[in-house]
């Protein structure tokens, strides 16, 4: 009965996300991968969902459900995760990158498994597209929404990072904070300055966030 009387704050907009991990083979059997359990990334795209948005979920490698109402693509690495993001980025009107994509890849994944030798190994790695910073350089960019896990100076690098890759809203939290859990302590950036959500489940966090990203996509106040 409380959900029917729920505001549908994007109805009618279509919401691509990022979230989870990419892995990055080295070769068929290992690879380099970030620390990221999705569960942000998929708390969010469930209240997109329930906030009456069409979602698009590209996903890295997780153990958890498709939530109900969104659309999952599963993806192993960030090339893969780019190619997943702009074939479904058509129509979109609200791109978030919550994904923990892995900055660099092996140079040449070898075709087979990479046998032991020596006491030491050299892997040489070359760095991944920015996908954020891609969907937000385009002509028309959707509403672009990106993630900064620091580990310290959290005010600093999150408003950096949200200038520099044009992002009108960030969410920044420290790792030490919310890695693996189910709950986290989030700060939102704007350009009208900076807002702590404290400590909250990241279902409660995920429904927050929609409701300021919705008020400063309708141009309404916070
Ligand atoms: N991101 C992305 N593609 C990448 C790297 C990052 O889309 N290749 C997105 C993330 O999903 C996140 C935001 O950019 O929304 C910030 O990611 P983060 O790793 O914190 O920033 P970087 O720009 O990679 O800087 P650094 O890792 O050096 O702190
Ligand atoms: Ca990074």
């Amino acid at each position: 009965v409380i959900a029917f009387f729920q505001p549908k704050l994007l109805a009618g907009r279509k919401v691509v996300l990022t979230a989870g991990p990419t892995f990055e083979a080295i070769d068929p059997v290992r690879g380099i991968t970030n620390s990221s359990s999705g569960k942000m990334g998929y708390a969010l795209a469930r209240a997109c969902a329930r906030a009456g948005a069409e979602v698009v979920l590209v996903s890295g490698p997780v153990a958890l459900p498709a939530p109900v109402g969104v659309r999952r693509v599963a993806v192993q690495s960030a090339l893969e995760m780019r190619d997943a993001v702009f074939a479904n980025l058509s129509g979109a009107s609200i791109f978030i990158g919550v994904a923990a994509v892995a900055d660099y890849r092996p140079l040449k994944a070898a075709e087979h498994k990479v046998k032991k030798s020596g006491d030491t190994m050299q892997l040489t790695l070359t760095l991944n597209p920015d996908i954020l910073a891609e969907v937000a350089a385009l002509p028309e960019p959707p509403f672009c929404v990106g993630f900064a896990a620091e580990s310290r100076e959290l005010d600093t690098y999150a408003q950096g990072k949200r200038v520099a890759k044009r992002l009108p809203l960030l969410v920044g939290n420290l790792v030490q904070d919310g890695l693996g859990g189910d709950d986290n302590e989030v700060v939102l950036y704007d350009e009208n300055g900076r807002y702590p959500l404290g400590r909250s489940s990241k279902a409660e966090l995920a429904k927050r966030i929609v409701d300021h990203l919705a008020a400063l996509l309708n141009g309404g106040a916070q």
